[in-house]
């Protein structure tokens, strides 16, 4: 089964490289491959156990194969080795600039999509993962069990697929946004304390709020607890009130009108 083999990570870039670190570090067998030989020597490098090989070598051994290669690339590189892999080998897609479909026309094995962020690299972070062409439920739930060694799988439907991407993964990115913009704000003004110091106290009001949600408090007993009526932070929860819901709505709009154009340019590319 294939529980036991090799994790072949093809791709040595962002998620490439926190993929192949954190499975290494959680005691599983990765083989390493990428066009770049350098920069895949340099990552099993940084590894315990990882090893490196050319990608057709890397992905006959592979139990799993994640294509941690840039979209264009993905349907390209898995059609270049679809003749090498086992019988057993489950086909992982980390990216949603390609359809599932697309990658299973180039070959049987079971693909199941997981979508990851830099949020593994220290054990946690939700991960979405979602059943694509030939996968059975024991595909997926071998994934979802190598998934949980790293960082919170979630089993969802692919028609959930956009909203899950967008809370688990794209959310990393825009909550350090809202801390690096709210830091900048407030450095402005500081006497004293240094852009450092302040990161440091928005990382840690990070950390509680899910600490503090994870024990059972909700967000809105967070503001409840916070916001103390006429209060300072009762004024400035008014002015992110005013305008947040409306540029909610704007960045998920955003999220789907490229998600299609991504779609379509994929399609494009294989027609
Ligand atoms: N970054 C994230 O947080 C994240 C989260 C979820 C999913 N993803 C998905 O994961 C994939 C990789 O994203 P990334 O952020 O890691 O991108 P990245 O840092 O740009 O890395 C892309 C990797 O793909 C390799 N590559 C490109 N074309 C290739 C080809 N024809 N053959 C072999 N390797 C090729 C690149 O090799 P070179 O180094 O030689 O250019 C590089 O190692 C994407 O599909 C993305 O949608 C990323």
């Amino acid at each position: 089964m294939a529980e036991e083999g090799a994790i072949t990570v093809i791709g040595t870039g962002r998620i490439g490289s926190v993929l192949a670190r954190a499975f290494d570090a959680a005691g599983r067998e990765v083989i390493i491959a990428g066009r770049n030989p350098a920069a895949g020597a340099a990552l099993a490098a940084s590894c315990q156990m990882a090893r490196c090989l050319p990608i057709r070598d890397a992905a006959a051994q592979a139990a799993i194969l994640v294509l941690a290669v840039s979209p264009e690339a993905c349907v390209p590189v898995l059609a270049d080795c679809a003749d090498v892999l086992r019988s057993d080998t489950i086909v992982v897609s980390l990216t949603n600039g390609v359809s599932l479909s697309a990658l299973g026309a180039v070959t049987a094995r079971p693909i199941v999509k997981l979508v990851p962020t830099l949020a593994q690299s220290v054990g946690r972070g939700a991960m979405p993962v979602m059943a694509g062409p030939n996968a059975a439920p024991a595909h997926i739930e071998t994934v979802m069990a190598l998934a949980a060694l790293i960082g919170m799988p979630a089993w969802i439907d692919d028609a959930d697929t956009r909203v899950a991407s967008n809370v688990a993964g794209s959310a990393l990115a825009l909550v350090a946004r809202f801390g690096e913009a709210f830091v900048a704000a407030n450095a402005g003004r500081a006497a004293h304390l240094s852009s450092t110091d302040l990161t440091a106290m928005m990382a840690e009001t990070f950390g509680a709020v899910s600490d503090l949600v994870a024990r059972g408090h909700s967000f809105a007993e967070l503001i409840a607890a916070t916001a103390t009526p006429g209060g300072v932070t009762e004024a400035q929860m008014a002015v992110l009130d005013a305008d947040l819901p409306a540029l909610c709505e704007r960045i998920v709009d955003a999220s789907f009108s490229r998600q299609s154009a991504l779609q379509t340019e994929s399609q494009a590319r294989l027609t």
